[in-house]
């Protein structure tokens, strides 16, 4: 689609460049299509004079100065809703994993240590008829919460804006202050955008107010979690287990945590499906040959550029 639209240069290896690399590439171009890796600070944004458009290929922008990017009047879009389903899906596999030692259990089997059906061999925790407690009632955490209904929970939810009663009623959610639902909640999942504002959202305080069965899940932004405190959580069992697709600095882990049993990784895999991601990308291309062709494109930011 971009290629019938318009010239393009293609970083065809799908390799990471560097900020030098990217200002080169950048420089006489008005359109970029980025990734979630690509840190698009101000330098980039600034390498072409004539830059009209950035489109992420993913819904979080945190990766780009939007700030900047609105000073110098260039659009920026995402790419919402397309994701919804398939990271609530694995926000559930997730979950799912980290309460019954999934992952554990198949490290088990391959290091050859199963002799035998043992009676407490890799108990975990019912999902069932438990609480779940969602931070972020959006689009996702709402697509977790449906799912939640199927497992017969009762899903409390927090958020910075209290969602509307019909919408409450649709989800069959409740909605709690932070604290309650980190107390109450035996499977906490987050669902907000890194602001900073939600900057550790998650630390000390919130792990030692969760239950010691309780188990915190993160497909959102890593960031959103302080992990030096979450290795010291899981360490300590403060908490029983976690499932994250994120961390505070990727690809690179705090100290600790790639050795602890009780913890379920992934890498930012929770939008990967074939389907999805084909969806990803034709809506950030769309977006990106709209803005370059003179429209106005579906997914733009900062809309008050247009203005
Ligand atoms: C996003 O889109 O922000 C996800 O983290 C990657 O799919």
């Amino acid at each position: 689609m971009v290629l019938a639209a318009c010239d393009a240069e293609v970083n065809a290896a799908d390799s990471h460049l560097s900020q030098a690399a990217l200002i080169d590439k950048v420089t006489g171009k008005d359109g970029l299509l980025c990734l979630l890796t690509d840190d698009i600070n101000d330098a980039i944004l600034g390498a072409s004079p004539q830059l009209k458009v950035v489109a992420n290929v993913a819904v979080g922008y945190n990766n780009i100065d939007v700030q900047a990017a609105t000073r110098r009047k260039i659009i920026v879009t995402n790419t919402p809703g397309v994701l919804d389903d398939t990271t609530a899906d694995f926000t559930w596999c997730l979950l799912l994993a980290s309460a019954r030692r999934l992952a554990e259990a198949e490290r088990y089997i391959r290091e050859g240590k199963y002799t035998g059906w043992g009676i407490m061999l890799l108990c975990g925790e019912d999902i069932f008829g438990k609480t779940i407690g969602i931070c972020g009632l959006g689009r996702i955490g709402r697509g977790v919460a449906k799912r939640a209904r199927g497992f017969e929970m009762r899903i409390l939810y927090t958020d910075a804006v209290r969602a509307p009663a019909e919408v409450e009623g649709e989800f069959g959610v409740q909605f709690v202050e932070k604290e309650t639902l980190f107390r109450e909640a035996d499977f906490v999942t987050l669902h907000i955008p890194l602001l900073p504002e939600t900057h550790h959202y998650v630390s000390v305080k919130e792990l030692k107010l969760m239950k010691k069965t309780a188990h915190l899940i993160n497909a959102s932004r890593g960031p959103v979690v302080d992990e030096k405190a979450l290795v010291q959580a899981l360490r300590e069992r403060w908490i029983a287990g976690a499932g994250l697709d994120v961390y505070e600095q990727e690809p690179l882990m705090a100290a600790g945590l790639t050795e602890l049993d009780n913890v379920t990784l992934a890498p930012h895999i929770a939008s990967a499906s074939v389907e999805t991601r084909m969806k990803m990308a034709v809506m950030a291309a769309t977006n990106l040959v709209e803005a370059l062709q003179g429209r106005r494109p579906p997914n733009i930011v900062n809309p008050e550029v247009l203005a």
